[in-house]
């Protein structure tokens, strides 16, 4: 069981800190290349982050196209992305609140975190820090780089850096870019009045979200964000499942995906069926693109933050947040054993299941997002015996509820959610792809007790309500919460040790 006190663990004020990524401009590079032991401009020309520009152009706004350009032939791919976290990786005020005290706290954060969030910001150099604007200071960029992981973006990166990270792994923006005519992904036969086209393996596998989705501290290479890892060893890489396969369909594709461990394109399904392009064939699979995972409540909840700039009117985002919930209540299960112990005493045993993530539950942010466990124990006489994890009136989570996290601390090992000040994780409660973990409680059955009632639940929410209070000020927003899955059984107390299963929430 893992416990978190998260008012606690927000330290802002820290003149103490020692500046760890000072040191960050002589960091020597772990040279897959023979011939240089040390970074040069070229090799790293925007650190600690490894994004280099193929033919090492300098790039302006101009070098990057509009996506709403692109949607004019490719609309339903614009019409998922627009108002998914990519089109928002920068205007997030969640990100942004964050990333100013990043940038507060060493400037060349500036890189690190901008080069995901905007990487046409960062390899434009425009982007722009206003520490006196908003809460903690805000950023501003060109239209074209406000528009975060756009599809320029993705599809012109050219190649990965993964040989040159001090991990010699994917991760840190290890993406090459080359904007210009040719758009790459996995066509080999495609044709655009437009531009160019090239076919790119890589846009096809893993490695290529895991240049983004894949963050160590950029000082002591802690890997402090591991979603491409914990699926690399999992048996959904195994299987050569990749991120596309369950995050580039919907979400009823991907659960048959992650059920019967097949790629999409082996279970004829005639939904992933249709056009990649006004103009273009009709092909067996063409690839949704609003990237869902569990954060687009938090979108909708957030509204618009571009909603006054030149960006058009999010299409996406209300039927985003829809599927985000439903990926939310179809990947877990929940198993509850209740067992006497001897005496009055009995023992309640929830299992969960990861049956559907190829990664963590939860994954990414794994000291930030909570899943947690609500479990109410009462009697035939309406007696409460048991309750652990319900919200309280302010929105915070009890001190004994079972939370499948992680864990940080800094340097001196005090706890942290600030990802520079991360050293290492104290305690690793998530749950692995296929895996599962326990939560335990005990309580005492009143002896004229007949049945006893069994309610558990399981939830998700993307943050504590202090973090939200943190960033975005005090009472601005009321984080809500998704009730993945539930599990509700009366137990006549002679039946007591007969295990009983939840059905995944999608099985109906
Ligand atoms: C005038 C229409 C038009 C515009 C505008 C357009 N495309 Fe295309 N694009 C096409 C067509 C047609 C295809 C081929 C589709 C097919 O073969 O199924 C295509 C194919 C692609 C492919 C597949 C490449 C491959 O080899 O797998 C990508 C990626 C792509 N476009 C990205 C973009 C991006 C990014 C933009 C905006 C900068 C854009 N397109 C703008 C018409 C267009
Ligand atoms: C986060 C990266 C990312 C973003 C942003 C993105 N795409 Fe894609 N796109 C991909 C990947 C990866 C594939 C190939 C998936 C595969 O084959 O497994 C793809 C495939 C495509 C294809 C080929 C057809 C297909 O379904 O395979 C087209 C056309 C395309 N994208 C257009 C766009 C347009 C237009 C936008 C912006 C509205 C966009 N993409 C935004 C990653 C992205
Ligand atoms: C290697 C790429 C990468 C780097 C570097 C990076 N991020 Fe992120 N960030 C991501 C990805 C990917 C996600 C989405 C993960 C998820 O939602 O599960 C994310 C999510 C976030 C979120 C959550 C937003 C929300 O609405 O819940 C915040 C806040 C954030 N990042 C801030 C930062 C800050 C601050 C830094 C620098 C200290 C940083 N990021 C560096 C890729 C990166
Ligand atoms: C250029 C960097 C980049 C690339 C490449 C990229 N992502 Fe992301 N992705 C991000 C960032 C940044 C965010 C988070 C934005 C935020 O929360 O503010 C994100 C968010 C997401 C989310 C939503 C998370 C949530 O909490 O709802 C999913 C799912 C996702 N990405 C999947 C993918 C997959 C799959 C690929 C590969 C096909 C991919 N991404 C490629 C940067 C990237
Ligand atoms: C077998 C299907 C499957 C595969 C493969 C898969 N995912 Fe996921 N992913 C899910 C499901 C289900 C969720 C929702 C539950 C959760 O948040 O973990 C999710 C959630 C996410 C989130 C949001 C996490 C959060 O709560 O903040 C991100 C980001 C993400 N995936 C990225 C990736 C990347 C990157 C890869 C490849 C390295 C990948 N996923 C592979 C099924 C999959």
């Amino acid at each position: 069981m893992s416990m978190s006190t998260p008012s606690a663990a927000w330290r802002l004020l820290v003149p103490e800190r020692v500046l760890a990524l000072a040191l960050v401009a002589s960091f020597p590079v772990f040279a897959g290349s023979a011939e240089t032991a040390t970074s040069t401009p070229e090799d790293r020309p925007f650190p600690p982050s490894y994004v280099t520009i193929e033919g090492h152009r300098q790039l302006t706004p101009e070098d990057w196209k509009d996506p709403r350009l692109c949607g004019q032939c490719h609309t339903t791919q614009y019409e998922g992305w627009n108002g998914s976290m990519h089109s928002n990786s920068f205007t997030d005020p969640v990100y942004q609140a964050l990333f100013a005290l990043a940038v507060k706290a060493d400037p060349s954060n500036i890189n690190h975190c901008g080069t995901c969030h905007t990487p046409i910001g960062v390899t434009t150099g425009t982007l722009e820090f206003h520490p006196d604007k908003g809460l903690h200071g805000s950023f501003t960029a060109p239209p074209v780089a406000a528009m975060g992981v756009s599809c320029d973006v993705c599809h012109t990166i050219s190649g990965t850096n993964v040989q040159k990270t001090a991990v010699l792994e994917h991760g840190n923006a290890s993406f090459v870019v080359d904007p210009g005519q040719t758009k790459r992904a996995t066509l080999d036969d495609a044709k655009s009045p437009f531009h160019e086209t090239a076919y790119s393996e890589h846009h096809g596998k893993a490695d290529f979200c895991g240049n983004c989705h894949q963050i160590f501290h950029p000082g002591n290479n802690f890997p402090i964000e591991r979603t491409y890892d914990e699926w690399k060893y999992s048996i959904y890489a195994q299987n050569d499942i990749q991120c596309q396969d369950c995050h580039m369909v919907p979400v009823e594709i991907a659960n048959r995906v992650a059920d019967e461990l097949k790629l999409p394109e082996a279970l004829d399904e005639p939904s992933l069926e249709g056009f990649a392009a006004l103009g273009g064939p009709w092909r067996k699979v063409v690839h949704t693109h609003a990237f869902i995972g569990g954060n687009a409540v938090i979108t909708e909840l957030l509204g618009n933050p571009a909603e006054d700039s030149d960006k058009a009117q999010d299409l996406g985002r209300s039927g985003n947040a829809a599927e985000a919930i439903k990926r939310l209540q179809s990947v877990a299960s929940l198993k509850v054993d209740v067992t006497p112990e001897g005496g009055a005493l009995h023992r309640v045993k929830v299992k969960v299941t990861n049956e559907r993530a190829g990664h963590h539950l939860p994954t990414s942010l794994t000291e930030v997002r909570q899943v947690w466990l609500e479990v109410v124990v009462s009697d035939d006489q309406g007696r409460e015996l048991l309750r652990s994890g319900t919200l309280t009136e302010e929105n915070r989570l009890p001190p004994d509820t079972v939370i499948f996290n992680n864990h940080a601390v800094d340097k001196d090992g005090k706890d942290t959610l600030l990802p520079w000040e991360v050293a290492r994780f104290t305690e690793m409660n998530t749950i692995p792809p296929k895996g599962y973990r326990y939560g335990k409680y005990f309580f005492n059955l009143p002896p004229d007790a007949t049945e006893v009632k069994v309610s558990a639940k399981l939830h998700y929410r993307s943050f504590d309500q202090s973090v939200a209070d943190l960033l975005l000020g005090e009472g601005a927003v009321r984080v809500p919460s998704v009730e993945m899955v539930a599990f509700e059984e009366s137990i006549p107390v002679a039946a007591l040790s007969a295990p009983k299963t939840a059905q995944l929430a999608t099985d109906q």
